[in-house]
């Protein structure tokens, strides 16, 4: 398997815990390489451009409203199969679901305040990745 790239948020929850670190430490035990990343507000437009693929869900709004209530740390993460690579690190969505020992099951607060986004897929690592990056941002 190639390297591959795969793209993070470190949402609100966590910055306002000052976790950001502990998190970085966790992808990094991993063996994932971290090539990017900044800290952001994400402005209302961002936040609803980006999780557009909810926008039927009953969690939408919420979401936004979480999203862009504080900083959120914007990530590209490289590795070998990186993208199935962090969602083992990241656990299930669900805090109560996730295997021990992941972000979201050490640090989620709950479903929606769960710590940390990664990409599901491929296409969605390159568009989620173009959504905050441009190529010169991403040092390999
Ligand atoms: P994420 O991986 O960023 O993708 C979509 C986000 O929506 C998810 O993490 C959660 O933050 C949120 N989410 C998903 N399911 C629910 C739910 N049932 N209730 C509230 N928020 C949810």
């Amino acid at each position: 398997m190639a390297l591959e790239r795969t793209f993070s948020i470190i949402k609100p929850d966590a910055t306002a815990r000052n976790i950001t670190g502990h998190i970085n430490a966790m992808i990094e035990d991993s063996g994932l390489c971290i090539v990017a990343q900044k800290r952001i507000h994400m402005s209302e437009e961002q936040a609803r451009g980006f999780y557009a693929v909810h926008a039927d869900r009953p969690f939408y709004n919420d979401l936004v409203a979480f999203m862009t209530s504080g900083p959120v740390v914007v990530q590209v993460l490289e590795g070998e199969n990186a993208i199935m690579a962090y969602r083992t690190v990241m656990g299930a969505t669900d805090p109560e679901q996730a295997d021990a020992g992941t972000i979201r099951k050490v640090h989620a607060e709950n479903i929606e305040r769960n710590s940390v986004h990664g990409s599901d897929a491929s296409e969605t690592a390159v568009s989620e990745i173009k959504f905050f990056f441009s190529d010169d941002e991403i040092v390999g």
